[in-house]
């Protein structure tokens, strides 16, 4: 070898060498506090830290960490001014750390580093500085409450206006602010933060959330300009049905509190008081149903700024006398503005109206561009899909009008969009545009609460990948604040039934730890005296609404699916009583340990035939129903109990398990087996709970099959059976069952609609029937997740990706090829990290994909592979065990990427 090739060798060796130690060096990511990153506005005494460990060596398992937190992230970043270091934890808990320093003050802005080791002896470096910010406890609240003179009486949206005073240089600045309805924020001429529909939507008369926005750079020293618009929103808004206004109050009012930190180190305290101004504007109404009327001759111009001058008409705002209720930091992500769609084609329908179509069914608004004379209204109508004859269908909308009215100024183009109202629709109706109407004057904007995608799911079948897509869309479009059973129509509402139905699914889809914690506190809030749980959270249905089985049993089954997802035990603790307060509810209503009293919906909107002459409608008795709903909630129960520690509870809850389940055999099944509702939906509750004694499983779940194929391959679930349907078949062999009827074309199935053009889940299975028709107009959502609960079937069974421990710690990759797939890919965002599973079969063989984040620990089942000559990453494999049923081969992996080959 000459000199330079030996030099070039090791140079070669070298950069090598060095590449793969800079790879292999571990570090610290995706770092959260209470699932957020950088927050402002936290108020848990207690925040909880979480983060990922990095790294590209295989096995990794973090060994210990360490945290430390100060109040200046330079210094913090040296080492000094700690006022919290955790000491080193050998624990490989990287998940929700709990805080345990000195008690957090108001206003703070705390920053935070960790670092970690792992099992390979490796350390990581401190981590980047991150922070938190805490918001205001409730004794350093001390605005008042700011609303128009006398009664609030008008539809039109109050403007109110304030001038500051800014003396010094500001280092900081933070606006907290809530209301009573809804609210923008403007500040110095500019709308403040991206937030939609803010406070959200709580028990308004228990919790109230106020947010927190960063104003370090949007207020200047000298004078500054605050305004601030108020909508009905749920507060005051119609809500619910016959026309309920002032469910929670009838007086719009505004609180807000800013703090500044100037660059001296001094604070100021600036806090609503007598000195606002208010006068009415554009907004002449704006309500969730209805729409809103904008007259933009009427717009305020500059009302916001500095230099306004709040002359003539401009009124005093007065302070108002607010109920005591908690103001609570903000936990879900606020709704804001995300996908955009452009107009795909403006049109004349038969009846001549110009309408024009975005290709989604989506929720949130149009914006639309126009120039014509001032006093031109312009109206905009909203609508999910077209009529059979081609014509703009707006009955399903029931009495909501979901209308806007734009009203020009003739002052050029202009462009609208609402403010405190929202839409579910795929079409708008236009009447009154001035000029020839483009499509590139329209755009569709979607609006919900700002959740990560944490799932993605595609595989080789174009239909099934549609499916995936209307499953997401439909949470998209229901997630706007709170979980509803719809979009579009009079109604909006949290249904508890609906909610727990997707629950696993939208956890797929979604990071919905922040949208969940808030929900189910409101749950707690609203649950009646009795542990009876309502229909809907936040409950705008009054007294005696709730109790339902399958709908109340939110109330124990997100909690415990929190956790599951999350490994979130603080929900489980939080929770608990309202958990054990339904359990009593059903505890008071049964006897002999049966519950066969009160209303239910049962299964609701299970398949029956127009003309139902043969009896081939899927009735499933309802108490038989509620029996299984209880026993479930008691094992959730008995699950909780033992993770808190509590053992009384886990041996009283579970001697009333055992009682549940025989007096269920006793009541409802023959003793070979046969259950006295013999329906899809009656087998699928019996055995996903393990109602049925364990020796005759085996032949309910062949009834289950015979079912399916009596039916022609089709199911006849309703909201309470369709989520374990599949789940069911699978467990007892029979994945291709389930495949026949995920890949089922012809009503009823998740593919019909697909087929017949739907771009959400619908309420129902033949929402639109096959001669074109529509269902029953009072009750015909096209944007209803409940039916896509299938989604987590597709996730643990397709792709195989599912936990084994609570958040993920470990998991569980089993996919399981079928029906005509070729292929599928699954990714899932755990909190330690990305899984994948990925399987594709080609020329006679299966070539697997498998990602297992750090910290984690998998279980993997190679499909079918038993008895074949398996290649793991290129090297054959040594069986370690294999699962009998499906002929698999089970390994236990750690971090890492493993790819699989193997004839199939
Ligand atoms: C809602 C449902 C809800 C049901 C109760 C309907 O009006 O849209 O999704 O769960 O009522 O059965």
């Amino acid at each position: 070898m000459n000199l330079l090739l030996k030099h070039s060798f090791f140079f070669v060796v070298l950069v090598l060498f060095s590449v793969k130690s800079f790879a292999q060096k571990l570090s610290v990511k995706n770092q959260t506090v209470e699932y957020q990153y950088n927050p402002i506005g936290i108020d848990s005494s207690l925040p909880r830290f979480s983060w990922a460990l990095s790294t590209s060596l295989k096995n990794t398992l973090q060994s210990s960490y360490e945290l430390r937190v100060g109040t200046d992230s330079v210094k913090l970043k040296g080492g000094k001014e700690i006022i919290w270091a955790s000491g080193i934890h050998q624990t490989d808990q990287s998940v929700l750390v709990n805080y345990g320093g000195p008690e957090l003050q108001s206003d703070i802005r705390y920053f935070w580093q960790v670092r970690v080791r792992d099992n390979h002896g490796n350390a990581s470096a401190w981590s980047p500085v991150n922070f938190w910010q805490m918001g205001l406890k409730a004794a350093d609240w001390t605005s008042e409450w700011i609303t128009v003179a006398g009664k609030d009486t008008l539809k039109a949206s109050p403007y109110f206006r304030r001038e500051i005073q800014i003396s010094k240089p500001i280092r900081r600045a933070t606006a907290y602010l809530t209301a009573n309805g809804l609210y923008e924020a403007h500040i110095n001429g500019s709308r403040v933060g991206d937030h939609y529909f803010a406070p959200g939507w709580t028990s308004y008369k228990n919790r109230l959330q106020y947010q927190a926005y960063d104003l370090s750079t949007v207020l200047k020293k000298g004078n500054n300009a605050i305004g601030i618009v108020l909508g009905d929103g749920w507060y005051k808004g119609r809500i619910g049905f016959d026309y309920q206004h002032n469910y929670y109050g009838d007086q719009r009012a505004f609180l807000m509190q800013i703090v500044v930190e100037y660059t001296d180190g001094s604070k100021e305290t600036l806090k609503t008081d007598n000195g606002w101004k208010y006068q009415y504007g554009a907004i002449l109404s704006s309500d969730i149903y209805d729409g809103e009327v904008y007259d933009s001759r009427k717009a305020l111009k500059g009302w916001s700024a500095t230099d306004y001058k709040a002359g003539q008409g401009w009124m005093d705002g007065r302070v108002f006398k607010h109920d005591a209720v908690p103001l609570l930091g903000t936990v879900s992500p606020p709704v804001k503005k995300h996908e955009q769609f452009k107009a795909i084609r403006v049109f004349k329908t038969p009846k001549g109206e110009t309408v024009a179509d975005f290709g989604q069914n989506l929720v949130g608004w149009e914006q639309i561009k126009a120039s014509g004379a001032a006093g031109n209204k312009i109206t905009v109508s909203h609508a999910e899909v077209l009529d059979k004859e081609g014509n703009f269908y707006t009955k399903n909308l029931r009495s909501a009008k979901s209308q806007n009215t734009y009203i020009l100024n003739g002052e050029g183009e202009q462009v609208f969009e609402p403010h405190f109202t929202y839409h579910g629709f795929r079409y708008i109706k236009i009447e009154g545009y001035p000029g020839v109407l483009e499509p590139s004057a329209l755009t569709a904007t979607a609006l919900y609460s700002d959740m990560k995608q944490n799932g993605t799911f595609v595989t080789s079948d174009t239909l099934l990948n549609k499916l995936q897509r209307n499953i997401l869309w439909g949470q998209k479009g229901n997630f706007l604040d709170v979980p509803t059973d719809c979009p579009q129509r009079d109604e909006r509402l949290g249904w508890t039934g609906d909610a727990q139905a997707f629950f696993s699914t939208a956890a797929y889809n979604m990071d919905v730890a922040g949208f969940f914690t808030k929900w189910l506190k409101d749950l707690a809030a609203d649950q009646y005296g009795d542990g009876s749980v309502p229909h809907v959270i936040p409950n705008v249905l009054g007294n005696g609404q709730g109790g339902a089985t399958g709908w109340a049993d939110a109330s124990t089954i997100i909690p415990w699916g929190m956790y599951e997802s999350y490994g979130d035990r603080r929900i489980l603790e939080e929770q608990y009583a309202s958990m054990k307060a339904w359990e009593g509810y059903m505890i008071a209503q049964s006897k002999n340990d049966l519950w066969t009293t009160g209303f239910h919906f049962g299964d609701w909107l299970f398949y029956r035939p127009n003309d139902d002459t043969e009896g081939r409608s899927a009735v499933t008795d309802k108490y038989l129903i509620a029996q299984t709903f209880f026993a479930h909630s008691t094992q959730l129960l008995i699950n909780t109990a033992k993770v808190l520690g509590k053992k009384e509870d886990v041996e009283v809850y579970t001697a009333l398990l055992a009682k549940l389940k025989s007096a269920f055999q006793r009541e409802y099944m023959t003793s070979t087996g046969r259950l006295v509702s013999g329906t899809q939906t009656g087998y699928v509750l019996a055995l996903h709970f393990d109602m049925l004694p364990e020796a005759l499983r085996a032949q309910a779940a062949e009834r289950l099959v015979s079912n399916v194929e009596s039916y022609g391959n089709h199911l006849t679930t309703g909201f309470l059976g369709t989520p374990y349907l599949c789940q069911v078949l699978s467990r007892f062999g029979y994945t291709d069952v389930a495949y026949k009827l995920l890949f089922q074309e012809s009503y009823p199935s998740w593919l019909y609609p697909v087929k017949m053009g739907a771009t959400t889940i619908w309420e129902r299975w033949d929402g639109i029937k096959e001669d074109g028709t529509f269902q029953n107009d009072g009750m015909n959502s096209f944007n209803h997740y409940a039916y896509g609960a299938i989604g987590e079937w597709m996730y643990n069974h397709i792709a195989g990706i599912k936990l084994s421990a609570p958040g993920y710690k470990q998991l569980i990759i089993a996919p399981e090829p079928g029906g005509k797939l070729t292929s599928a890919r699954g990714t899932l965002m755990t909190p330690y990290g990305l899984v994948k599973s990925e399987w594709k079969i080609e020329n006679g063989k299966i070539i697997l994909d498998i990602s297992i984040p750090a910290n984690t620990r998998a279980s993997l089942l190679l499909p079918k592979a038993a008895q074949k000559e398996v290649k793991e990453n290129g090297v054959n494999l040594k069986a370690e065990a294999s699962n009998a049923i499906r002929k698999d081969i089970q390994l236990s992996r750690g971090s890492g990427e493993y790819h699989f080959e193997y004839g199939f």
